[in-house]
């Protein structure tokens, strides 16, 4: 039988962990995974995130570069909740794909490298954080290095997230110089000890910054702290949870993954501060979490999770109601009933078979393709959530196989990378054996090409294209949006729902066209639910 489902749901916390490369997102993930107890000791992510890196080809590019494509799921108990932790690649280049692992949380937690801040491409990420109001709890990470001064950070940190950054604590030194990190509410010092110590460990703490025995021990470290401490506790507003969850205010923590140091804090602040699953929106209705039936969207797909299953993994987040092996769910889209019976859910990378989910979790469901981003799932209601952006491209090539006789199987790949989101495919009006490839990021095409080449025996040849952006256009006068595709036929193409898109090759060209037709709407983010349409918020 079901628990109780407003209990549990009221027991979840789900937050996607964003940062720049080498800021140390894997540390921290592993060093929270083992805080929780999920790990029994640190360096398995790391080993497993090589091993994966091993096993599976087409991340061949991946470990290249260094960097993470994939993104992934993992779930862990603390204290009385549940946390699910989604990763996001962070890569310059980085796919639509960390985008919409956005769309499946309810917090986001941000991790710095306190050398350098914040960086161009957690920027990105950050915008679509903003725009949806995503709570985000920032963590500077590498206080054990040289570092740039705590109070250039907090600046830096305001003016990027357009929010109140509240230091939690504050450091004591930095790099070799590290002392500890001073808590303002509990007005205590913990002091630092380099090295991965034990859960189980208390760190060392003194009472107040007017304490005759940390001022020598800790000599002008401290006083400086102290100064420092005195300026953020004029300055600075309390921290207030009600500002964090209405994305005004972010709560900023100092400490080193790598030395265990300032991470069961980061827990406590997600079981503390971060909200338990909310509403979620959907054409028809709101959808509550605690609702009795469930409901869920696939925010992500993915192929070859592991090459021992060869099989496409549709990552759902649970949206609504009580998820059990075995039952029946309505696949909104095709209309067609699944009763998946081998749902998994993912603790560090592992596969364990999963029996029961509530709101904010997240299942994943292997299929043969029976299951596209954006579907939904119910217990039979027609319903469609929206929210789950597609972004107009900003990048095209166009591709051609080598070999012609393979020239279904390219279609077959492109069709089935593109319902994956891998990859946006657009067919012009004109020529309409031709295929346009778009992309966000440079990597996505790489990852196509190799993918292809690996999955489908297809060798694809990419060559520049002249477009360098797309607008899906949209008209309340059906005649008007029929003569502006007649009209601008060269420029016309249509993308893997058949929505239409207006392609230029230059920012002036889509001006021009949109002085030209006042009756036409222009869209930079399409919504995957019945071809809506909409712009980001910011
Ligand atoms: P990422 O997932 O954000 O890309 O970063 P990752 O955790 O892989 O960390 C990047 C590098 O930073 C790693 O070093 C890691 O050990 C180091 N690192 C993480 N947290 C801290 C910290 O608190 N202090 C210090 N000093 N270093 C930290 P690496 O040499 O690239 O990898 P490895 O050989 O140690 O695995």
């Amino acid at each position: 039988m079901a628990k109780n489902i407003t209990s549990e749901v009221a027991r979840r916390r789900t937050f996607a962990i964003i940062s720049h490369p080498d800021a140390g997102k894997t540390t921290l993930t592993e060093k929270l995974l083992y805080f929780a107890g999920a790990i029994h000791i640190a360096g398995s992510v790391k080993s497993r995130k090589a091993q994966r890196h091993a096993a599976s080809d087409w991340m061949e590019i991946e470990q290249q570069r260094g960097i993470s494509v994939a993104s992934s799921v993992m779930q862990m108990d603390y204290r009385d909740c549940v946390i699910n932790l989604l990763d996001t690649p962070g890569h310059q280049d980085f796919s639509e794909d960390t985008y919409r692992v956005l769309t499946a949380v309810d917090a986001a937690l941000m991790v710095i490298d306190a050398a350098n801040g914040i960086e161009p491409q957690t920027e990105r990420l950050l915008q679509v954080c903003r725009s949806r109001g995503t709570p985000i709890i920032t963590f500077i990470n590498k206080m054990d290095r040289e570092a740039q001064e705590p109070l250039d950070l907090i600046d830096e940190i305001e003016s990027h997230l357009e929010m109140e950054a509240i230091p939690i604590n504050w450091p004591v030194g930095m790099g070799r110089n590290f002392k500890g990190v001073y808590s303002l509410a509990d007005d205590e010092l913990q002091v630092y000890v380099p090295g991965e110590a034990d859960r189980d460990t208390q760190n060392e703490r003194l009472p107040g910054l007017d304490n005759a025995d940390s001022q020598q021990r800790f000599g002008s470290e401290f006083e400086q702290a102290g100064e420092e401490i005195e300026l953020v506790q004029t300055a600075v507003d309390d921290f207030d949870k009600e500002a964090f969850l209405q994305a005004r205010q972010t709560p900023v923590f100092f400490g080193s993954a790598l030395n265990n140091f300032g991470v069961q804090e980061i827990l406590d602040a997600l079981v503390d501060w971060a909200p338990a699953p909310g509403a979620r929106d959907a054409l028809q209705r709101e959808v509550q979490p605690t609702e009795e039936k469930f409901t869920g969207m696939v925010f992500k797909v993915q192929a070859n999770m592991d090459p021992a299953h060869r099989d496409r993994v549709a990552f759902v987040r649970v949206s609504s109601g009580h998820f059990n092996r075995g039952m029946r769910l309505h696949v909104v889209r095709s209309k067609r009933e699944i009763r998946p019976n081998n749902v998994v859910t993912f603790l560090s990378q592992r596969r364990e078979r999963l029996d029961e989910a509530y709101a904010g979790d997240i299942i994943g469901i292997p299929n043969h393709g029976l299951l596209q981003l954006g579907d939904v799932l119910t217990e039979g209601e027609d319903l469609q959530f929206t929210g789950l952006p597609f972004f107009a491209p900003e990048l095209f090539q166009a591709v051609e196989v080598r070999d012609p006789l393979r020239t279904k199987q390219l279609r077959t790949g492109l069709t089935q990378l593109g319902e994956e989101g891998a990859i946006q495919v657009f067919r012009p009006h004109l020529s309409s054996g031709t295929i346009l490839l778009g992309a966000v990021g440079q990597l996505q095409f790489e990852v196509v090409a190799q993918r292809l080449k690996n999955e489908y025996s297809v060798d694809a040849q990419f060559s520049p294209s002249r477009y360098q952006m797309a607008r899906w256009v949209t008209s309340d006068d059906p005649d008007a949006l029929q003569r502006f595709i007649e009209q601008q036929a060269g420029n016309i193409a249509y993308d893997v729902v058949d929505a239409v898109a207006f392609l230029a090759s230059s920012p002036a060209q889509l001006r021009v066209a949109q002085d030209l037709h006042p009756a036409i709407e222009f869209h930079s983010l399409r919504e995957h639910s019945g071809h809506i349409f909409g712009e980001p918020a910011a």
